[in-house]
């Protein structure tokens, strides 16, 4: 077995980082370590290799997505006005605004990576000890197995779309077309961000670049319009003004999802230099720059189309791009395309980072928390929200897991800004580099039960309870092999294979 030999390790122990550099090492072909970072007991430690710059471009660049080109029309059909849909807009931005702040109290009071998982399974200890992690545990099941693949497929599949648009002319792309296309991007940006930190930022700075870029040509080109007098439809105002409170908490949904994102720096707080300065000013940074973008872009929507055309058009961006750019509109796709593949690489980003950091808690196979020796990138649980990502690409229509996303995210979400005042309530002492003012977790806490009750009162469909389900099924799991601890044997070897295979090893929380 040339790997074995290469590693030169025994294929029955498990082993530490310090054996597999120092046999990596002894090969005159392994480039040099220094970039090795191997710490006390042999295991090895992420890098902090992003800066402020690539922490904001990881929010600013997951969060503008394909939702802004397609949502405008979800959040006119449910407010029915246009200055309702602009104020909407601007008010989902403000409780992403909200959210992230809460998110960056929690990120820099607990600094490890994994986000809600880190947060939730600090603040469970307020209930007795067997209880303690279930949040935790229950957020890195439905994460692993749904949210985070769900959305990688989902936002590769909006890429799939465009980026075929162009070569049908008008027609529509057979399935089979898109689906390989998106299969082929979550295979390149996992790619990406297998081969390395640094290039998975460069790919995420450039295509954020690239996406501001196409949301300023599409604001200019709007406010030329209105600069020529174009204002009769923003004029309409609040014209047929919705007062249906189920039918504006539609309106809600649309707009939240072109902000999600919002929490992704906080999986990755660990790789972030300096996380106790850096996390906070990207969140006020990067969030406020989004809204403002949505907010002009909107503008630049209703400059040139009527609220009716609007709710006519299922991609409002190609309908404003024949109108303003004529036979130069192909370009629209394009930028939507560049878009929806910066948002896949951020999104394959903060998903292995979620696997890898519930995996070295115990509450997924061990082997999914070890990170490569010299690059230390969390490998196996990168390839595993790849591998699942995948497969959720073969049934008929993903799109429709996005209601449950919005059910079971918000869940969390809330749960997380519960955690900012059970940790207040708990651990009124420890220090808070960053201190959100109260009212805007409990703000942002009533929200989240409003978002997660709402529909379910509404149109109490089966779903919900199916998804309810599901997120409890985790518990099948948490009682064998994490209360009681059952290890199984074939995991052992597997272990050995993925850590020759792959060159991982163990890793460990390297406090900043
Ligand atoms: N807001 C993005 C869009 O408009 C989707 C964000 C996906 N969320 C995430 N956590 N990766 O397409």
């Amino acid at each position: 077995n040339p790997l074995r030999h290469r590693l030169d390790i025994p294929l029955m122990a498990q082993v530490n980082g310090s054996e597999i550099c120092k046999s990596l090492d002894s090969q005159p072909s392994s480039p040099a370590s220094s970039d090795m970072i191997v710490i006390e007991d042999g295991a090895v430690t992420v890098k902090r290799k992003l800066g402020l710059m690539s922490g904001t471009a990881l929010i600013v660049g997951t969060m503008i997505g394909s939702g802004i080109f397609i949502s405008p029309k979800g959040v006119i059909a449910g407010s029915g006005s246009v200055a309702l849909s602009l104020i909407i807009w601007v008010g989902c931005g403000v409780i992403s605004l909200f959210g992230a702040l809460s998110y960056a109290e929690l990120g820099t009071l607990i600094s490890k990576s994994g986000a809600e998982y880190a947060y939730l399974l600090e603040a469970g200890n307020v209930f007795p000890k067997p209880f303690a992690p279930i949040p935790a545990f229950l957020f890195a099941w439905v994460s692993m197995f749904v949210l985070k693949p769900c959305l990688f497929a989902v936002i590769a599949l909006s890429f799939g779309i465009y980026a075929v648009e162009p070569f049908y002319d008008g027609c529509e792309a057979p399935e089979s077309v898109i689906k390989i296309v998106s299969v082929l991007c979550i295979c390149l940006v996992a790619a990406v961000n297998c081969y390395s930190v640094g290039l998975a930022t460069k790919v995420q700075n450039f295509f954020t670049m690239a996406k501001l870029l196409a949301i300023c040509v599409i604001v200019v080109g709007g406010f030329i319009k209105i600069f020529q007098g174009h204002t009769e439809f923003i004029n309409e105002g609040f014209e047929d003004t919705s007062h249906d409170p189920s039918s504006i908490a539609l309106a809600f949904y649309s707009g939240l999802w072109a902000y999600d994102g919002w929490n992704n720096l906080n999986y990755a707080t660990e790789e972030l230099k300096n996380p106790f300065v850096n996390l906070p000013r990207a969140i006020m940074l990067g969030i406020p720059l989004v809204t403002v973008c949505y907010l002009l872009t909107n503008l630049s929507y209703l400059a040139v189309m009527s609220k009716e055309t609007l709710l006519a058009s299922n991609a409002v961006a190609a309908t404003w791009g024949q109108e303003i750019l004529g036979g130069a509109s192909i370009v629209i796709p394009i930028f939507v395309a560049l878009s929806t593949f910066g948002a896949a690489n951020g999104s394959c980003f903060s998903g292995g980072r979620l696997i890898y950091a519930a995996a070295r808690e115990g509450h997924l196979p061990e082997v999914f928390s070890y990170v490569h020796v010299r690059k230390a990138i969390p490998l196996p649980s990168l390839l595993l929200t790849t591998f699942i990502a995948v497969l959720m690409m073969i049934p008929g229509d993903i799109f429709s897991l996005i209601d449950f996303f919005s059910f079971a995210a918000w869940l969390f979400y809330g749960a997380t800004m519960a955690s900012v005042l059970i940790l207040r309530y708990t651990q009124p002492d420890a220090p808070r580099p960053y201190r959100v003012p109260t009212v805007l977790p409990v703000l942002v806490l009533i929200i989240s039960v409003y978002l997660v009750v709402a529909p379910i009162i509404q149109d109490p469909r089966i779903e919900f309870f199916y998804a309810t389900l599901f997120i409890l099924s985790g518990l099948v799991f948490y009682v064998p092999f994490v209360v009681m601890n059952i290890r199984i044997g074939i995991l052992g070897p597997f272990t050995t294979f993925v850590q020759c295979a792959l060159e991982v090893a163990p890793s460990k929380f390297a406090p900043p």
